[in-house]
């Protein structure tokens, strides 16, 4: 058995105005199942490139990825997206909620695109809510919530289709400290059942929740420790 995400020399080489670009130079990475990972790097380390790669909506250019042991680069993109649906959610900095939806309505809406039966949707929804703190505020819109409260929306939002894998990157970036501190705590909860958490930040407090930190440098792995 391999591990739950198994990058083997990774690049990702993007073409601008016909120069190659390395944002990604050869990466080995493996993460297990249940894992709690933080992925740290100055601007332009090729966090994001990473996280892209393996939440499967970029590929690699050469390399191996290998997710749940399936070979991510003879998917095709129908059989990726199928993977992605499956298996992962993403926390974005900026939420990225509709503003004209309640959080209820913003967290059924990828259920909606999934075929998930209505009565369902709504159960689940507010099942998620309340995991993330939130089941007083279930018909509040994003302006009638604090930034924190915004974010666990956006939290519960990627845990409706029930992913075992969430990918954040710089959830807490646009949160104070203490807020910050609050969702790296949630994340805990997440992974102590059984979700695999992999979460990208600049700030090494926030980094210090995770049990593992992975730091980069111009597209390579420069260390990777258990966070003890
Ligand atoms: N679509 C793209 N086309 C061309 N170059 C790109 C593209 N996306 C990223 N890059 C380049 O790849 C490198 C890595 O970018 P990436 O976004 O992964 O960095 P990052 O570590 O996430 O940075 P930040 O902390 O600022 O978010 C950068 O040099 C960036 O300019
Ligand atoms: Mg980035």
């Amino acid at each position: 058995m391999s591990a739950l995400i198994d990058l083997n020399m990774v690049t990702r080489v993007y073409e601008m105005g016909g120069e190659a670009l390395y944002a990604l130079k050869g990466l080995t990475l493996q993460i297990d199942k249940g894992a709690y990972v933080a992925i740290m790097g100055t601007s332009g380390s090729g966090k994001s490139t990473l996280m892209n790669i393996v939440g499967c909506l970029d590929r690699p250019t050469s390399g191996t990825y290998s997710l749940d042991d399936v070979d991510i680069l003879s998917c095709s993109d129908d059989q990726l997206a199928e993977v992605r649906n499956a298996k992962i959610g993403f926390v974005f900095q900026q939420f990225n909620l509709l503003s004209s939806m309640s959080a209820i309505g913003n967290v059924m809406l990828p259920m909606v695109y999934a075929g998930v039966p209505a009565a369902e949707r709504m159960e689940r929804a507010v099942s998620v809510l309340q995991q993330v703190g939130l089941g007083e505020r279930l018909y509040h819109r994003p302006n009638q919530l604090s930034g924190g409260q915004q974010q666990r929306v956006s939290i519960a939002r990627a845990l409706s289709n029930r992913p075992s894998i969430l990918l954040a990157d710089e959830p807490t970036g646009a949160l104070d400290s203490h807020t910050a501190e609050d969702t790296m705590r949630l994340f805990n909860e997440l992974v102590s059942r059984g979700i695999t958490v992999i979460v990208v930040t600049h700030d090494q407090e926030t980094a210090n929740h995770a049990r593992r930190i992975v730091r980069m440098k111009d597209g390579e792995i420069v260390d990777d420790a258990l966070n003890v």
